[in-house]
């Protein structure tokens, strides 16, 4: 089921500890189990879309850092995951310096595009974890993608920072990658006990309306705690709560072509 051209998602929100990761992880394991052939690219320096599927960080020979600042090819970084069909190009903390260090390279924005064109063909769908910033690292993923998963947090200044990520959208659509739109928003970290996660849920619904997948991921002990065994959720506990929003919520992102 190979089709030349995947559909690549970053997964972006500026805001730290809003569910990026945990998107990735388990979206994209969901999606493998389905039969589709994922790549993840870890592109936060904390490398925890690689450790969350099964990648041992202190000991890679190369990470997405070679990628980018090396030029090493991509499909030598390439690892594959606990899950079949998922694959990995790993980050650790030799990230940390990229940002800065891209500021001279040739091609600065779009070097993570051209690594994603070459093995391309060899998958369904490519997630990029983005780093809570909006820094080189991020318009990397921006420039590489044509869709945006923005992962939203079930909590009060829920939407503040958005229209700035909507803005640096915006200019990376305009000046570097016309493809480049939003296409999906994951309302995240849900408590029904809270009249806020369902204020939160309506007020994302009006401003993005059908964007917003109508699964919404609920707070879960067991979602929190899967990165600590190396599997996503959705391998550890696929009868879980938490699992089966992320496996519904995995098959909108498959069926709705936005
Ligand atoms: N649905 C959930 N229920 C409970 N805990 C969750 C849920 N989703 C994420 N978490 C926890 O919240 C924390 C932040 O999640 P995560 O690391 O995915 O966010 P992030 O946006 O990638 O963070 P950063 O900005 O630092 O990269 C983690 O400890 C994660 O395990
Ligand atoms: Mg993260």
């Amino acid at each position: 089921m190979t089709s030349p051209t995947p559909r690549v998602l970053a997964v972006a929100n500026q805001k730290g500890g809003v569910g990026k990761t945990t998107a990735v992880v388990n979206l994209s394991a969901s999606i493998a189990l389905l039969g589709h052939r994922v790549l993840v690219i870890d592109l936060d320096p904390q490398g925890n879309a690689s450790t969350g599927l099964g990648i041992n960080i202190r000991e890679l020979e190369r990470s997405v850092y070679d990628v980018l600042l090396q030029e090493a090819p991509i499909e030598d970084v390439v690892q594959s995951s606990v899950v079949k069909g998922l694959f990995v190009v790993p980050a650790n903390l030799d990230l940390a310096g990229a940002e800065i260090e891209l500021v001279p390279m040739m091609g600065r924005e779009t070097r993570l595009r051209k690594a994603v064109d070459r093995v391309a063909a060899d998958y369904d769908y490519v997630f990029i974890d983005c780093p809570p910033s909006l820094g080189l690292l991020t318009v990397n993923a921006l420039s590489a993608a044509q869709e945006v998963l923005v992962p939203v947090q079930c909590e009060y200044y829920a939407l503040e920072g958005l229209a700035q990520l909507l803005r640096n959208i915006e200019l990376v659509n305009s000046n570097l990658n016309p493809k480049l739109h939003v296409s999906t928003i994951l309302c995240q970290m849900y408590d029904s006990r809270t009249r806020l996660s369902a204020d939160v849920v309506s007020e994302v619904r009006e401003h993005f309306g059908d964007k917003v997948l109508r699964s919404v991921i609920p707070r879960n002990v067991k979602i929190a705690e899967s990165p600590s065994h190396g599997q996503p959720a959705v391998v550890l506990e696929p009868g879980g709560a938490g699992a089966k929003a992320y496996i519904a919520a995995a098959q909108e992102v498959v069926n709705g072509r936005a």
